[in-house]
């Protein structure tokens, strides 16, 4: 891969101290950026990465057992017609309201009250790295699919996307270099959102003063709202608007509270998407939740960074919707989110006109992308430099977090001296992750005038 260019890194740094939530933060000292650009200059023979021990991976055979097997009972669970409008699911609705209420309003507090947290507490984070690698994969799912999206355009041409939940704002500098034309950035909390405001008004000042001559900034707008119960479309500037690209990055989850609360968001996602766009995001593997859950004795697992209690009683069987649990990640995430079953949400997506393309563990999805992402992962500081240099403590625990570097290292040849890894505790967490991807369909409209999804 070409070295970085200086431009790039600027923006990669910029990006750093502007990212939030399951973001980035710019807490290596100066000293260690130069040190990662080292480890980062070394051949790409001599730079290896290695995250995670092998015996903490589902193995494939056994993730896609499950997954067929999960396939042919989710036939069986899910309703065929999976209307929202059934009595039956209203009454249920109903009954669950105010449970949803609560559980909305904690969701609300919890990231409005994230503000508060200035950076320089954020920058003092155990997960830094963690942090920079979720940000890692976001980028570089966002840059796969705005490729996918620009090869079926004229150059120049303009895209629109619709980041659903963006929170304070994290990926504003992905879509700046995206180069994207149009913006709408929706959130149920509103102080995130104006955060985010405030730094897509930051960047526009700053872009205005740096690029003089060159073609403005992406035009935004920004909507306060619950993303799982209110039709975001009546609220654009345009509600005539069709998006390119819809982003839904480490929240859908949210929405699997209920069945309506789902169809609404993924509603949402389609109605605004031209035929051919893409609905991606990033949302925690079911799987490996409740395979985690169900080797525990208890409701509760984790470690020293992350924890995980289910409030729902069956471990075997939790329902489709409403299967709840608490996150805790170390003082970042800690409010109610609900198991999203695949199978379910594919067979839902179709009924809304979205075909499924992808869903890939985090785990799969940087091996498939870190050579190209290569530079990327070393100027977001997207993975802790092992053995440390000596200036820079590891930032887990030296005696038990990084059993597989040490293991890893030994099978290399004597000269490779530095290995870009995270520890053990970080990446029990973010290999819970997954992404997915979703392609709209062709709309026609039957003789009853319902709409119908083609291929187009
Ligand atoms: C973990 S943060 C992710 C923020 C951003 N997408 C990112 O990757 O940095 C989750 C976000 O989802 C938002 N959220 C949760 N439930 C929502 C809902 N029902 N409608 C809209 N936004 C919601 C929260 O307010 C929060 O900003």
């Amino acid at each position: 891969m070409s070295a970085p260019r200086a431009e790039d890194k600027a923006e990669a740094e910029t990006e750093r101290l502007c990212d939030s939530e399951a973001d980035t933060s710019s807490t290596v000292a100066k000293s260690e950026t130069s040190e990662s650009e080292n480890v980062e200059a070394e051949s790409s023979k001599s730079r290896k990465t290695k995250l995670s021990p092998d015996s903490d991976r589902p193995s494939r055979e056994a993730k896609r057992r499950n997954i067929e097997e999960d396939v042919s009972s989710a036939s069986a669970n899910v309703p065929s017609d999976l209307t929202t409008s059934s009595s039956n699911e209203k009454d249920k609705d109903a009954t669950n309201a105010n449970r949803s209420l609560d559980n909305t309003t904690v969701v609300v507090e919890h990231y409005n009250a994230l503000e508060e947290k200035g950076l320089g507490e954020r920058n003092q984070s155990r997960i830094v790295y963690m942090r920079n690698f979720n940000n890692w994969i976001k980028s570089m799912l966002i840059n796969e699919y705005i490729v996918k999206i620009r090869q079926g355009k004229s150059f120049g041409a303009s895209l629109r996307v619709l980041d659903m939940c963006c929170g304070k704002g994290g990926d504003l500098f992905k879509w700046k270099k995206a180069n994207i034309s149009h913006l709408i950035c929706a959130d149920i909390a509103e102080v995130s959102l104006e955060q985010c405001q405030q730094r897509y008004n930051e960047i526009v000042n700053r872009t205005g003063s740096k690029d003089r001559g060159f073609a403005p900034i992406f035009s935004a707008e920004f909507i306060t709202a619950d993303c799982t119960k209110v039709r975001l479309r009546e609220k654009f500037g345009d509600p005539s608007m069709q998006v390119d690209l819809v982003s839904c990055q480490f929240s859908f989850h949210y929405s699997f509270e209920s069945l309506s609360q789902a169809e609404c968001m993924l509603q949402n996602a389609s109605e605004t998407l031209k035929p051919g766009g893409y609905f991606i995001g990033t949302i925690p593997d079911t799987y490996d939740l409740v395979s985690r859950w169900q080797k525990t004795d208890g409701n509760k697992f984790g470690n020293d960074v992350y924890s995980v209690e289910f409030l729902c009683e069956d471990k075997i069987k939790p329902p489709l919707f409403g299967a709840k649990y608490n996150f805790y990640l170390d003082g970042v995430v800690n409010c109610p989110e609900f198991l999203v079953h695949l199978p379910t949400l594919r067979k839902l997506a179709l009924k809304y006109g979205l075909e499924f393309v992808s869903f890939e563990r985090f785990e799969e999805y940087f091996e498939r992308f870190k050579d190209e992402g290569r530079s990327l992962l070393g100027n977001m500081q997207a993975l802790e430099t092992y053995p440390p240099y000596h200036e820079t403590p590891l930032l887990g625990d030296p005696e038990r977090d990084y059993h597989h570097a040490i293991e890893y290292m030994q099978n290399l040849p004597a000269n490779h001296r530095k290995i870009g890894t995270l520890s053990q505790s970080e990446w029990e967490v973010t290999s819970l992750y997954a992404i997915f991807s979703f392609r709209k369909m062709k709309t026609i409209w039957n003789s009853e005038g319902k709409p119908e999804y083609v291929k187009s």
